[in-house]
């Protein structure tokens, strides 16, 4: 009993970092491999631990809070919302959710959005709109979902069988029908797979948790091109790519290729849940009322947080700052890497997401947990590359910073 309450808001302060441990250890659901450390507070790009110490964070909750930590606008925004209304579900109208839509149709040239609240929700609304819109059409073969090698979409039934990886599908069998997969980068063989079965191609325009591959923008238009002359929906998966990430305030923007739909999550609250669909023209008008839905999508705290980032971001030009500081990390990385040959191989990304090839899987683990002593939070993707995926708002000298970190870590292994 002691020790339960002393887990309780009121008797946080007074536990150790050893007992919040023993808490979830004994009491989660085994489901995530933490590492040991316990952050209390975060401030811009740097996290701090229960016990005060400093490190530079290259995670950013994984590439979500791209203004970084306690940003003071998303901050005040979160707290007048709160202080106003929090939640009345999606029975009624919103102002935050209706500023948040036309924020997200005027920066993307789309023409309406859906909210519910991750990743994984924002790809199982893409699927059901690619099904239905194919529905409503009457073409009611036109059912198949085609995703990619090496995606990643959710571990929901939908997403997650749209990510043809053992990794995550194992175990969960049946998995729904009606996905196939074809190889990320082939067009001969998209030519081949997409036809008048095809409802949908979803596809990250830059692979993250596959260990950071960018499309080439010449796939990309011609996924576009069949896609269009086969009557199938193009819909990119900007869950980890998007909002800024690559340099642009949508991923698609950066590739110069249009799809009919975008998912949006992660970074678009800075770091309160909140995902999104945002489609274009052709299918805008898909889902009608009844089709889809979710209690909390839209959720008015949520929105007016992406709000804030939103105009922050477009204030500061922060995707520019991703794309200056980005080739600065990305150079860096690129100097590491070619100062350890035996540990590390190709350095792969577009603005601030990076990753680093490992060519000892097994060492990747060990050279995340080097970082972390070293009070550098990086992390590993697909089983053998090192993720950079820091707050947007990173600057030169953070980047650089980070870097010696790192060879700080690797000199000890
Ligand atoms: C490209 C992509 N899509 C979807 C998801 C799933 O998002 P969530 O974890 O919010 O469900 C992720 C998460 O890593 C992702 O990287």
């Amino acid at each position: 009993m002691d020790t339960l309450s002393s887990a309780t808001p009121a008797g946080l302060a007074l536990a150790s970092t050893e007992q919040i441990m023993e808490l979830e250890r004994r009491y989660l659901v085994p489901t995530y491999r933490r590492l040991p450390v316990l952050f209390v507070r975060g401030e811009g790009c740097e996290l701090v631990d229960a016990e005060g110490r400093r490190y530079l964070d290259f995670v950013a909750g994984i590439a979500v809070c791209a203004l970084g930590h306690a940003h003071p606008a998303v901050t005040a925004a979160i707290a007048a919302q709160a202080a106003t209304l929090v939640h009345t579900s999606n029975l009624y109208y919103s102002v935050p959710g209706a500023h948040l839509a036309t924020e997200l149709v005027r920066r993307s040239g789309l023409a309406r959005a859906f909210f519910c609240n991750s990743g994984t929700e924002a790809n199982e609304a893409a699927i059901k709109l690619a099904r239905k819109h194919a529905f409503r059409k009457g073409e009611t073969e036109r059912t198949t979902i085609i995703t990619m090698n090496g995606a990643f979409h959710g571990r929901t039934f939908g997403s997650l069988a749209a990510t043809p990886n053992p990794k995550y599908q194992e175990g969960f069998a049946p998995l729904p029908g009606g996905f196939a997969t074809m190889e990320f980068g082939n067009v001969a063989q998209a030519r081949e797979a997409i036809d008048d079965s095809t409802a949908a191609v979803l596809v990250e325009p830059v692979q993250g948790e596959s260990g950071i591959h960018p499309a080439d923008p010449a796939y990309l238009g011609a996924l576009r091109e069949l896609c269009s002359q086969r009557g199938a929906l193009l819909i990119f998966d900007e869950v980890q790519c998007g909002l800024g990430r690559i340099g642009t305030p949508f991923a698609f923007q950066y590739f110069g290729v249009v799809p009919d739909a975008v998912t949006l999550a992660k970074g678009l609250a800075n770091g309160l849940p909140i995902g999104a669909l945002v489609v274009g023209e052709t299918a805008a008008e898909s889902l009608q009322p009844g089709d889809h839905g979710t209690t909390f999508g839209g959720n008015p705290v949520a929105c007016a947080a992406a709000l804030a980032h939103l105009a922050v971001s477009e204030r500061d030009d922060v995707p520019g700052n991703a794309r200056r500081v980005g080739a600065v990390l990305h150079e860096e990385l690129e100097r590491v890497a070619a100062a350890y040959p035996a540990l590390l191989g190709e350095v792969r990304g577009v603005g601030l997401m990076q990753g680093v090839q490992v060519k000892e899987p097994a060492t990747a683990r060990a050279i995340v947990e080097a970082a972390l002593e070293e009070h550098l939070v990086v992390n590993d993707a697909g089983g053998n590359t090192l993720r950079f995926v820091p707050p947007l708002i990173l600057t030169a000298e953070q980047a650089r910073e980070g870097v010696r970190r790192l060879e700080r870590a690797l000199a000890r292994m």
